[in-house]
């Protein structure tokens, strides 16, 4: 297992100063060039889910979208996206949230949502939490029960799972 995070460290790109000075950005795209790093993940991920009862996995726009339908093919249940608005067709829940600039909002299907179901949400990296909180704040006005939030990589400096309230898991810390 330990190897297996270690290759998977190895294979996150860390890019000083993007988008502005002062921020180094972990990206997760140097992960899916490298296989040996996709299989390790894979892996961890496996290894971690199962464990998981959970009726329904909910990954946030865009790069949870890289994670959420694999959990679902391995758990055997049902994948559905929060999206920004603006961009899913029927009745959804919305819920506006704070960035570094301006305000996004996030929203979310209710009609293939059942109360009590049992959500896992899933994004590629926990930073200072806005965009998870919001998703999970979504996600409780559909009713249904929040088990986990899973991210990949978590900057644990900016102290984002403090804000969420839910157990939060993540593979890779960075300062
Ligand atoms: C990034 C990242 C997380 C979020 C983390 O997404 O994928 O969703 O920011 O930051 P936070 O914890 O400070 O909210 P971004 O909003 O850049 O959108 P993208 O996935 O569409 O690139
Ligand atoms: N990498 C990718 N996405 C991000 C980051 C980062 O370091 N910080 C906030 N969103």
């Amino acid at each position: 297992k330990n190897e297996k995070l270690l290759l998977l460290r190895d294979a996150i790109d860390t890019y000083p100063d993007f988008p502005k000075p002062g921020i180094i950005f972990r990206d997760i795209f140097g992960v899916f060039r490298n296989i040996a790093a996709l299989r390790a993940l894979k892996d961890l991920l496996i290894e971690h889910i199962l464990f998981l009862e959970v009726d329904l996995i909910i990954a946030l726009d865009s790069r949870g979208f890289l994670f959420g339908p694999l959990i679902s093919l391995e758990l055997g249940k049902p994948f559905l996206p929060i999206r920004k608005k603006g961009k899913l067709p029927g009745k959804v829940v919305q819920r506006s949230y704070e960035l570094e600039y301006g305000e996004e909002t996030f929203e979310l299907q209710t009609q293939y949502i059942r109360k009590k179901s049992r959500v896992l949400i899933v994004d590629d990296l926990l930073a200072t939490g806005g965009s998870m909180e919001a998703a999970i704040e979504t996600v409780k006005l559909t009713e249904a029960e929040i088990v986990e939030c899973l991210v990949i990589i978590e900057l644990t400096g900016l102290k984002g799972r403090e804000k969420l309230g839910v157990p939060v898991h993540s593979f890779i810390q960075y300062d």
